[in-house]
């Protein structure tokens, strides 16, 4: 074989581990696949990983060609006094052709697995600018002595294992915040469900007494108790929002449908913003058909998903604007809308708004309430439904909400 052809061949078999590296092997069996064909490719009796461990400041054998790695992975190699050491400190590459003249090279790694160690070549691995061990080959077999060839053919596998080892660093990080980020997911819904449950019964109890002073204490209160009501209320829309969002995560909502006229629920949900609407100086218009929109679905929470598209399009359009609600039937399905004239969305913000507690104003600086909530729950109970929801705007000119729903659950009987 002639060099030619001996460097095609070494090319073939670190290419070989490099497409191991972007399929799923597991760390253990690449690094060990590293190792042999270092040993290998550069004709020594053995080659190894050692990785700095930042808890003991030393270097610990992580994978080894011979059938010694076992015993290895118990023998720390100090930092100081070992060429293995000096390689990692310095991100120079080492040849020693006669370890035993070399005052570097620490004795107690062949003592103890009881080995001559006389040549020896370490190349420093390395992620980013982050040194993080060394790949080094013991004994030359073939031929007199370690060369510069030698020192590349370990420095392209050292990179190869040094990516390996980060992206399984990498993959176990992610994992622990994936398992992490879940367990707090759980304690957010279980907290929500528990303080959303425990809040309902004193304030049933708050509206209920205030209701009923109102209506004895005639005027004398009247005001005062009206302003009770109204911050009782919205503790709970605010109780109902929490439920709502970890009863659809949980995926614990379910529909309860009847068919009914879609055109008698808009109706109600335009009227209840009403009042709201003129006080806010805003005309509120209706567009619906003369025919009935029959629809099978849950009543209740079409309900939830109307409310929070009106109460959005009245916060968000200034006095003087204008706020419509149309309905239609369109191929099997019902289209809802509901516009406004407002202070519109960014075009990059049409998607994102839908997801929980995504506003487009900044949590610290806006003028608006709100959790940033509703739309998440709107989207949710539409596409319980199995219907769909999008938004379009231009900026300042004002929003449009569409709301696509079947005219028929599938899987409904049609209650
Ligand atoms: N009609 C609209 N016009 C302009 N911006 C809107 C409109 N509707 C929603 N948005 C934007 O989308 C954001 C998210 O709306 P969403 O209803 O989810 O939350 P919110 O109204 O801020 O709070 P919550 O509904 O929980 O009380 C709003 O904060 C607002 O920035
Ligand atoms: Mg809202």
């Amino acid at each position: 074989m002639n060099d030619a052809e001996r460097q095609v061949q070494r090319l073939e078999r670190i290419l070989e581990v490099s497409r191991e590296l972007t399929s799923t092997v597991a760390l253990g069996p690449l690094l060990r696949k590293i190792v042999v064909t270092a040993a290998e490719l550069t004709g020594s009796e053995d080659a190894s990983i050692l990785l700095w461990d930042a808890r003991t400041g030393e270097l610990h054998f992580r994978a080894a060609s011979g059938d010694q790695a076992m015993r290895l992975a118990n023998i720390p190699v100090p930092v100081d006094g070992s060429i293995a050491g000096e390689v990692l400190t310095t991100g120079e590459p080492l040849i020693v052709s006669d370890t035993r003249q070399d005052p570097r090279h620490y004795g107690g790694v062949g003592q103890k697995i009881g080995r001559d160690i006389h040549s020896l070549v370490a190349v420093p691995m390395q992620i980013k600018e982050r040194r993080i061990g060394v790949l080094e080959a013991i004994n030359k077999i073939e031929g007199p002595e370690f060369t510069a060839e030698d020192v590349e053919i370990l420095t392209t596998l050292g990179v190869q294992a040094a990516v390996a080892i980060e992206n399984a660093r990498l993959v176990s990080a992610l994992q622990e915040a994936y398992e992490r980020l879940g367990e707090l997911d759980q304690l957010k819904s279980d907290f929500i469900a528990i303080a959303s449950h425990e809040l309902r019964t004193p304030l049933g109890l708050i509206l209920g007494y205030a209701t009923l002073l109102r209506d004895q204490m005639g005027d004398t209160a009247a005001a005062q108790l009206d302003v009770v009501l109204r911050a009782a209320m919205r503790l709970k829309n605010l109780i109902e929002t929490m439920l709502n969002l970890r009863y659809l995560e949980t995926g614990e909502l379910e529909l309860a449908c009847a068919q009914f006229d879609l055109r008698d629920e808009i109706a109600d949900a335009c009227n209840a913003y009403r009042s709201l609407a003129e006080a806010s100086g805003l005309t509120l218009g209706m567009q619906l058909p003369d025919e009935p929109l029959a629809i099978v679905a849950d009543r209740d929470k079409l309900h939830v998903v109307l409310d929070n598209l009106l109460s959005n399009a009245v916060r968000f359009t200034p006095s003087g604007g204008r706020i419509w609600v149309a309905a239609r039937e369109q191929r099997g399905q019902i289209e809802v809308e509901v516009a406004d004239s407002g202070v519109g969305i960014p075009q990059e913000a049409l998607e994102r708004i839908f997801e929980r507690f995504e506003q487009v104003e900044d949590h610290m600086t806006r003028r608006h309430g709100g959790m940033g909530l509703g739309l998440s729950i709107v989207k949710g109970l539409v596409e319980l439904h199995g219907g769909r929801v999008w938004a379009e705007s231009d900026v300042g000119q004002g929003s449009r909400f569409v709301v696509m729903l079947p005219k028929q659950q599938s899987s409904s009987e049609g209650g």
